[in-house]
């Protein structure tokens, strides 16, 4: 029976993905940072050996972007070094590697961008993450690099939630503020994680933009987000310089699923259906 191994499996895309991965019938081993410090080579090394797992889905991060900026070292030894660490064990066991990568590799023409498209890396989590890549791509002789867009899904325990977020600044406040000016593509953790278990049956190696279908602003997503939980409270038009950041992050996260029309792999649905689906589930939650 085919074994995967996930790293960064108390995370949001590592959540879903588990979850997903079982309901599939696959053996997982989970591990999260306490049980796997993806720096540490030592035991990277002998956790990969003594599992010797057929696939290792790694979405394991540094995935604060500000943070990255002003702790560009402690980035690259993360996205960068510790993907190395992952690629070059697995690949000595013959597993197959999915590096999860970013939507944050380009510039600011506000157009989607395929994965023939070259780099800009204007940011260090930018920089850290495209090292993860070239790290998987060096060492691994069957991998799959996957760029998501904006994700949202996981549980509202996840610091990061940005659509219970929301939910939570908007129940907290007259009106909310969202910049028009940042494009991308909001992606559902748990359609990104069929996408994934897909790529598994292939041997279609190679870079993947995989995202839920459809673009759209920060406004547009956060507004979307309120009017899904049925909240009146009003969310203001702003432009991107209101929110002080460290990172200047690109205008444009729009990705083009290009390679997985190409390969005939079907494309996810429309972020809004996406969306939908997942607030039908949160507000079971909450
Ligand atoms: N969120 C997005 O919008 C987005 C978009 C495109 C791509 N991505 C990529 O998708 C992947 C999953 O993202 P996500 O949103 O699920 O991130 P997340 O919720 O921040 O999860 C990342 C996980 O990695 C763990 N981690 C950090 N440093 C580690 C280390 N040294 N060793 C082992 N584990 C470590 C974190 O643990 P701690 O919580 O303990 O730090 C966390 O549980 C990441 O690779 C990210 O770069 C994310």
């Amino acid at each position: 029976m085919s074994k995967i191994l996930i790293t960064g499996s108390d995370g949001m895309l590592g959540t879903d993905l588990i979850k997903h991965c079982h309901d599939l019938g696959y053996e997982t081993l989970a591990l999260n940072r306490k049980k796997l410090d993806i720096t540490d080579r030592a035991s990277t090394k002998d956790l990969i050996e003594s599992y010797k797992p057929t696939f290792v889905i790694h979405t394991a991060a540094l995935t604060n972007v500000d943070f990255c900026e002003q702790n560009d070292q402690v980035a690259f030894q993360v996205n960068g070094c510790g993907t190395e660490n992952i690629a070059y064990y697995s690949n000595k066991v013959n597993a197959t590697v999915v590096y999860i990568s970013s939507c944050g590799l380009f510039g600011d023409e506000i157009r989607a961008y395929s994965e023939h498209d070259n780099v800009q890396l204007k940011t260090k989590y930018a920089k850290s993450k495209y090292m993860g890549e070239q790290k998987a791509i060096q060492w691994c002789d069957r991998y799959f690099v996957v760029r998501p867009g904006w994700l949202f899904g996981g549980n509202i325990n996840h610091k990061k939630n940005f659509v219970y977020n929301r939910y939570l600044e908007s129940l907290n406040n007259s009106s909310i503020s969202s910049a028009v000016d940042k494009f991308g593509c909001p992606t559902y953790t748990k359609h990104l994680s069929t996408k994934i278990t897909d790529l598994l049956n292939t041997d279609y190696y190679g870079t993947y933009h995989i995202t839920n279908q459809g673009f759209c602003s920060r406004y547009d997503y956060v507004k979307t987000i309120i009017d899904n939980m049925g909240i009146k409270t009003e969310v203001k038009q702003v432009d991107s310089k209101y929110f002080i950041r460290n990172a200047p992050v690109p205008d444009s996260e729009i990705l083009n699923n290009n390679n997985l029309s190409s390969k005939s792999l079907g494309l996810l649905p429309s972020w809004e259906s996406a969306l939908e689906e997942y607030i039908r589930l949160l507000k079971s939650q909450i």
